[in-house]
């Protein structure tokens, strides 16, 4: 399941962490970044309308690989599995939720903000972590930083990063993807405006091609 994560990373290259108030929102939402070139969205389970909008993506979009963020408990790993959820991700992991996920069966992407707890991570079996929130513990020069001693770790830093500097990042032997909110404005959503979700999204895209 490491093997899909990072499969499925790398497909992406850029992981929209979407954050809905409605199952609707959700659909749209996939379809715009569908339309806008990417494969891959993550719904955080920030908001009560998260496990529904999971399981409308599932069933409505096809194409587009759907998962869940914001992955705290491990009770909120088995309601996202049972909508439907087809990866999951998460800010930080303490040791019981890295066990879950490791026992869960689905690709994971776990949280981690420190060497310490990337490597802990890694000794558990994960090969991709989320280094969160990526900006605020050092950005560029942290990922830069941890490509010497922790060669074998794969990165997704999410938090703080936007169209301006995501192409930097990409091109980091130790970066697969990287994760952000920038495409997916809560207020473009709130107004309906997908067609600013697809643009930013392509835009985005082109920025990294
Ligand atoms: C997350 O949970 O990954 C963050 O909310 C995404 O970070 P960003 O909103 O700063 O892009």
């Amino acid at each position: 399941t490491q093997h899909a994560a990072i499969e499925l990373l790398r497909a992406t290259r850029i992981l929209p962490v979407v954050t809905v108030t409605s199952a609707e929102q959700g659909v749209a939402v996939a379809r715009a970044l569908q339309s806008g070139g990417l494969k891959a969205i993550e719904i955080t389970l920030r908001t009560p309308a998260a496990i529904d909008a999971i399981a409308a993506v599932k069933r409505d979009v096809a194409g587009i690989a759907v998962g869940a963020g914001t992955v705290l408990t491990p009770q909120q790993i088995d309601a996202a599995r049972a909508a439907g959820a087809e990866f999951l991700v998460t800010p930080g992991t303490p040791p019981a939720m890295a066990e879950a996920l490791t026992t869960c069966g689905l690709p994971a992407v776990p949280g981690a903000a420190t060497p310490t707890e990337l490597l802990a991570l890694h000794a558990r079996g994960f090969r991709v972590c989320k280094l969160f929130p990526a900006s605020a513990v050092g950005g560029l020069p942290l990922v830069r930083a941890l490509q010497a001693p922790l060669a074998d770790v794969l990165l997704c830093p999410t938090g703080g990063i936007g169209e301006g500097d995501a192409a930097q990042y990409l091109a980091e032997r130790n970066v697969v993807c990287v994760g952000g909110s920038w495409m997916v404005r809560a207020d473009w959503i709130a107004d309906g405006r997908y067609d600013l979700v697809s643009e930013a999204t392509a835009r985005s895209l082109a920025a990294i091609a």
